[in-house]
């Protein structure tokens, strides 16, 4: 545990490749150091997790504009959709369903590996989720270190991914699900697919550590090669991670606030009951282009 000079922040590193526990704050009234030291520690451990907290959605907005401005979700961005009344940056992660509507995104089932939408041209530096509603069990959520994995990838997929780019599929989530908004190819070929085009390799524009970017498996394309050539080298990247030791796992309580760096990790939400009921919001806070 390392305690904060001169405030009662303590940093509890979780033991694993990546997140801490924050305590000693209150996110509705953050001084500027306070805030200082909650950044420093979001950008040495990657994820951050701040228990017990009593926070609205103008305090998770106002918290979320410290670390930058906001970004809107893709569901807001594509369709003008807005989930929560006088706050269009938050998006809710809910399996509730209301007067035959759902409430939110991403229903009960497993939510795949993945960095926050990655298929835009500017990816969000930040995501804020913080818990309203959580089932007795399930629904966990997993976090991935990507600079670990990054630094303990063999040499050949080092050298077999230096210079390349990824192209991410901006058409369907990584549920399969064709996003509102878009067009899907005639061709019906994953390259056609609109979407972003970044670095597998990006450095981290603060602290200057490299990672790697791998978006989301599902219709991810290595650009200029063959597409069966692109899928075994995806394979073989997406073996690496998921077989190394670079994952740190959250079970979610009433009151939490988990802030993690999507540049520099990818996330997995397990599944849960779906009668049960699960209630998130969310903000992200733009980003820069990966380079
Ligand atoms: C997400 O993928 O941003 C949602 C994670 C969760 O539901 O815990």
């Amino acid at each position: 545990m390392l305690d904060h000079v001169g405030t009662a922040i303590r940093i509890r590193p979780s033991g694993a490749a990546l997140g801490a526990d924050i305590e000693g704050i209150d996110l509705t009234r953050l001084s500027d150091e306070e805030f200082a030291v909650l950044r420093q520690a979001w950008l040495d451990h990657l994820v951050v997790r701040i228990r017990g907290q009593q926070i609205d959605d103008a305090a998770h907005v106002a918290l979320g504009r410290r670390f930058g401005d906001l970004d809107y979700n893709p569901g807001t961005r594509l369709t003008g959709k807005i989930y929560v009344e006088g706050f269009p940056e938050i998006v809710r992660i809910s399996n509730i369903v209301e007067n035959g509507k759902p409430i939110g995104e991403l229903g009960a089932g497993e939510a795949d590996w993945h960095s926050d939408m990655c298929f835009i041209a500017t990816p969000p530096s930040a995501s804020l989720l913080r818990s309203i509603e959580i089932p007795e069990e399930g629904g966990d959520t997993s976090f991935m270190n990507m600079e670990a994995a990054y630094d303990a990838l063999p040499e050949t997929l080092k050298q077999a991914v230096a210079g390349r780019s990824i192209k991410h599929d901006a058409v369907y989530s990584s549920r399969g699900k064709q996003r509102a908004g878009t067009v899907a190819p005639e061709s019906g070929d994953i390259r056609d697919l609109a979407g972003a085009v970044h670095p597998i390799v990006r450095t981290h524009p603060v602290t200057g550590r490299r990672s790697l970017y791998l978006g989301k498996r599902f219709n991810a394309y290595v650009m200029g090669m063959e597409l069966a050539e692109s899928e075994r080298l995806l394979d073989a990247l997406w073996a690496h991670v998921l077989g190394g030791n670079f994952v740190w796992t959250h079970h979610w309580r009433l009151g939490d606030m988990l802030i993690w760096d999507n540049r520099c990790t990818m996330h997995q939400r397990g599944s849960f009951d779906p009668n049960a009921r699960r209630l998130l919001h969310r903000v992200v806070v733009k980003g820069e282009t990966p380079a």
